[in-house]
């Protein structure tokens, strides 16, 4: 089967496609399906976020739709940045803001959240799944992108991860791997394997 991603990110994209072709889901983008829009992300929470893109989307495409909403929620910031995680600092500079910020703080823990919503013709739904870890005192690591280089998974950041392993832990990866398990459950197992 075919699902348009509501995003115009590359590496989401690409960590879809990743995961659920050896599935046999074809992700496509929004701008293949012919969605060239940008809408406005101002829900209150990750799930309404993700419903806010893959409605919008889907009302121009009308086929099978599936949107991503995630972050970075710090506990010793009660939370942030979480939904704001995109627009917490200029591109690039993310992982230099929260280290400053996280300076001294001995209470590390944090972790990031996936929702995804999903439309079709049946209807619509969202789950969520979270990736626990903490935030290291420096960055480290060249690959992913965001605040991978500040984010420990175990004694590495996922920036010192392959693509492989990062998506096998991912609160991505654990949300992706659920959105095959709800494909299924609606369209059975030939269907989503065709
Ligand atoms: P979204 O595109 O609205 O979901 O924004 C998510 C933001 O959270 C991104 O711009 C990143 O800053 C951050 N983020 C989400 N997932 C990850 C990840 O896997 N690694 C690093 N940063 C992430």
């Amino acid at each position: 089967m075919k699902a348009v991603m509501a995003t115009n990110n590359v590496n989401k994209l690409h960590e879809a496609q990743e995961i659920l072709a050896p599935l046999g889901i074809e992700v496509i983008s929004q701008r293949e399906a012919g969605a060239d829009i940008e809408p406005e992300e101002n829900g209150a929470t990750f799930a309404e976020n993700a419903m806010i893109k893959a409605r919008a989307v889907y009302d121009i495409v009308h086929c099978p739709v599936f949107a991503d909403d995630s972050g970075l929620c710090v506990a010793a910031l009660d939370g942030r940045p979480g939904v704001h995680s995109a627009r917490y600092a200029p591109k690039g500079q993310e992982c230099e803001k929260l280290l400053a910020e996280m300076e001294g703080v001995e209470d590390r823990r944090a972790y990031f959240e996936c929702d995804i919503a999903y439309i079709d013709e049946k209807g619509s739904g969202t789950f969520s799944a979270a990736c626990i870890g903490s935030i290291g005192t420096q960055a480290r690591g060249e690959n992913g992108f965001g605040y991978d280089p500040v984010f420990c998974y175990g004694d590495r950041t996922f920036a010192e991860m392959g693509e492989e392993e990062k998506n096998a832990v991912s609160h991505r990866g654990i949300a992706l791997r659920k959105l095959y398990e709800v494909y299924q459950e609606r369209y059975g197992e030939q269907d989503a394997e065709q």
